[in-house]
């Protein structure tokens, strides 16, 4: 039997499905501004570059999270989709919502 490959790897880290890596990050907002949110993006790209994965993307950012789209944007990724109207935004209401995508191959 094949063997599996791992559906989650440490917290806030990708969850890894077939050639991409699925991530996700977040920092407590006492700790934020220090590159905590960057620190892990890298290790998990790292980490998903280690175990054969080609690329990483973000499933769904609302396109109303401003400091994650500048973040992942610094760090690489690029939107390549949009679901209309995806994400009920508690002040703004129904918002959009962006897939982020990087390949990780150099
Ligand atoms: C987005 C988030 C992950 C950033 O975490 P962080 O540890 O503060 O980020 P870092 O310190 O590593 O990086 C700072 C960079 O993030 C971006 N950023 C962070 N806060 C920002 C803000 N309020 N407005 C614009 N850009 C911002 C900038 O690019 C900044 O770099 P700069 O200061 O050179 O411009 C954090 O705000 C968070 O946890 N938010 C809530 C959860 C969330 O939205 N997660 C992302 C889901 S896709």
């Amino acid at each position: 039997m094949t063997p599996r490959r791992p559906t989650a790897v440490p917290s806030r880290a990708p969850a890894c499905v077939g050639r991409d890596a699925g991530a996700s990050a977040g920092a407590r907002a006492s700790a934020r501004g220090r590159g905590l949110a960057t620190a892990m993006c890298e290790h998990s790209q790292a980490i998903a570059r280690s175990l054969g994965y080609k690329a990483m993307q973000f499933n769904f950012v609302a396109s109303s999270n401003e400091a994650a789209i500048k973040l992942w944007n610094k760090l690489g990724f690029a939107s390549v989709g949009r679901l209309p109207k995806a994400f009920n935004h508690p002040a703004r209401g129904y918002v959009d919502a962006l897939v982020l995508y990087k390949w990780l191959e150099t």
